[in-house]
């Protein structure tokens, strides 16, 4: 099929490397010049693994192209996505002014020559869809009011679930594919679309395996409100789920139970699932603080308080201060001293800085007199670029950031993280506290390192480890006991 996909962001830039990997001739759209010519000269704007790779096998596959003109591209088109932001207004409702611009862009495009399917891929309020349709319409009766009756068209919600750093794979082997519209000849389109993915009947890239045992991908198809409801459901439960394991990890802590030994205990239960219970300094990124305020605004509208979102948005609000008042607690006082934080992406394998808990971290500590060092593999030009005024000192290694460090806080868990030396670390910190806001390190080990560590929800008592501590104050040897590994290794560590 021909496709056109507006937006190329981290959502439509993968969609349409997907759909060309599987032999559609795509078209991508922005009305950013700088951002096509880069991907034209295969430059990738975001950072996504193995997109670099899979674009330049779509462009062999289905074809390929970068456009700033959607006039040509549309008019072509079987399919056209919307893929545009819809960031949130100042009162939490989704700004869907880009949304608006590009469905009358396709109106002005549309010709009588072909039946088209208008795709809503952004994450986009009830009542889009309508909106798109008469948005659409009156951009053909703007441009060509004689072939309006001419034209036919259907509209389409399409929500995406892809995650940021593995959103290949999330694309191309999905839970599920959600398809929502009104009428039975929009549906058939985008069942054909997505055949080959449904059926799972394309040879999986190099670097993205198919899972084991994966032959098809369930469809659900429902009406275009459902579809658009899906998505605010999926991203909300998500976000209360995380919110849930930080609210029970500050209990723990006061308990003297860890929260991760907890969670592994109740993930284990096959009602509640194991992934998204990592507690820690609470969830960042485009989607879910946008999706849930845009929600409450969408319940408020119909006179209804949703209480339960109300509070899943404060509990993250309060448990990024958690990590001050951790460093106020070992440090008491903040002026002057210097913090490392290790990773400032709003999680790994992104350079995605939307809503990232360390920018506000970063900003806290400042405001208190500290002075902030930070490292991130990835994120750190973006940083740089979209924070001027930040005084963050940037570092080329952890290990540098660390140097003569009072405090460091793990703020995102980068696996290059994990395999930090925590022994050189405490040796060459002026004072050895870690923060672990990730929980990624495991608190005897960090302890025998040499390091005051504090995580999220874990009782400070050493249970299971015996160490012994050289007279330099080095570990010597460190031995856990066999039956804690395997209970705590079952809790789901994947990412939002
Ligand atoms: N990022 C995610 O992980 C994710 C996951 C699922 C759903 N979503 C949803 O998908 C949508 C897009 O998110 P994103 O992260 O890709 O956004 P993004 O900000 O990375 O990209 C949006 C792109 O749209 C372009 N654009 C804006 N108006 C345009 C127009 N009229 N014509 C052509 N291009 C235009 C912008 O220049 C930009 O490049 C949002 O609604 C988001 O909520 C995002």
């Amino acid at each position: 099929m021909r496709v056109t996909v507006i937006g190329t962001g981290y959502v439509g830039t993968v969609t349409g490397a997907c759909l060309a990997y599987l032999g559609h001739r795509v078209s991508c759209v922005d009305v950013d010049a700088d951002k096509i010519a880069r991907l034209r000269r295969g430059e990738m704007p975001i950072y996504e693994p193995h997109l670099t790779e899979l674009l330049a096998e779509a462009a062999v596959r289905g074809g390929i192209d970068f456009t700033t003109e959607l006039e040509p591209a549309a008019a072509e088109s079987d399919v056209i996505f919307i893929a545009v932001g819809t960031p949130p207004r100042p009162n939490g409702e989704a700004n869907l002014s880009y949304l608006e611009a590009a469905a009358r862009s396709i109106g002005a495009a549309m010709d009588g020559a072909r039946f088209r399917v208008v795709v809503n891929k952004s994450t986009v309020p009830v009542g889009s869809g309508n909106l798109v349709e008469t948005l659409v319409r009156e951009g053909i009766r703007e441009t060509h009011p004689q072939e309006e009756k001419r034209i036919r068209f259907g509209v389409a919600s399409n929500p995406e679930f892809l995650r940021e750093g593995c959103a290949i794979a999330d694309s191309l082997y999905p839970d599920r594919i959600v398809l929502g519209a009104e009428e039975e000849h929009t549906l058939e389109t985008l069942r054909a679309l997505y055949e080959p993915l449904i059926a799972q009947r394309f040879e999986a890239p190099a670097d993205v395996p198919r899972p084991a045992g994966m032959t098809r991908v369930p469809l659900v198809t429902t009406t275009l409100t459902s579809a658009e409801m899906i998505k605010y459901a999926a991203n909300t439960f998500l976000a209360m789920k995380i919110g849930f394991a930080n609210e029970i990890a500050n209990v723990c802590e006061r308990v003297g139970a860890d929260a991760t030994e907890v969670m592994t205990g109740i993930g284990l239960d096959s009602r509640i699932g194991a992934k998204f219970l990592n507690a820690g300094l609470g969830w960042g990124g485009s989607c879910f603080g946008k999706d849930i305020q845009s929600l409450l605004h969408t319940a408020e509208e119909y006179g209804y308080q949703a209480r339960l979102l109300e509070a899943a948005l404060a509990v993250n609000r309060a448990q990024r201060q958690v990590v001050i008042q951790k460093l106020q607690e070992k440090l008491f006082i903040l002026k002057g001293r210097t913090i490392a934080l290790l990773g400032l992406a709003f999680k790994p394998d992104t350079d995605d800085l939307r809503d990232a808990p360390s920018l506000q971290i970063a900003e806290r500590l400042v405001q208190l007199g500290a002075r902030v060092k930070a490292y991130d593999p990835i994120a750190m030009a973006a940083c740089r670029a979209q924070n001027p005024d930040l005084k963050i000192q940037y570092c080329e290694s952890a290990m540098e950031a660390v140097c003569e460090a009072d405090a460091a806080v793990l703020v995102t868990e980068w696996e290059e993280f994990r395999g930090l030396d925590l022994a050189q670390m405490a040796a060459v910190m002026q004072q050895p506290v870690l923060v672990d806001g990730r929980n990624l390190y495991d608190p005897d080990a960090a302890r025998c390192a040499g390091l005051d560590y504090s995580g999220i929800g874990r009782a400070g008592r050493p249970r299971f480890a015996s160490a012994r501590v050289s007279s330099n104050g080095k570990v010597a040897a460190f031995n856990t006991s066999t039956t804690r590994e395997p209970v705590v290794a079952l809790l789901d560590r994947s990412h939002n």
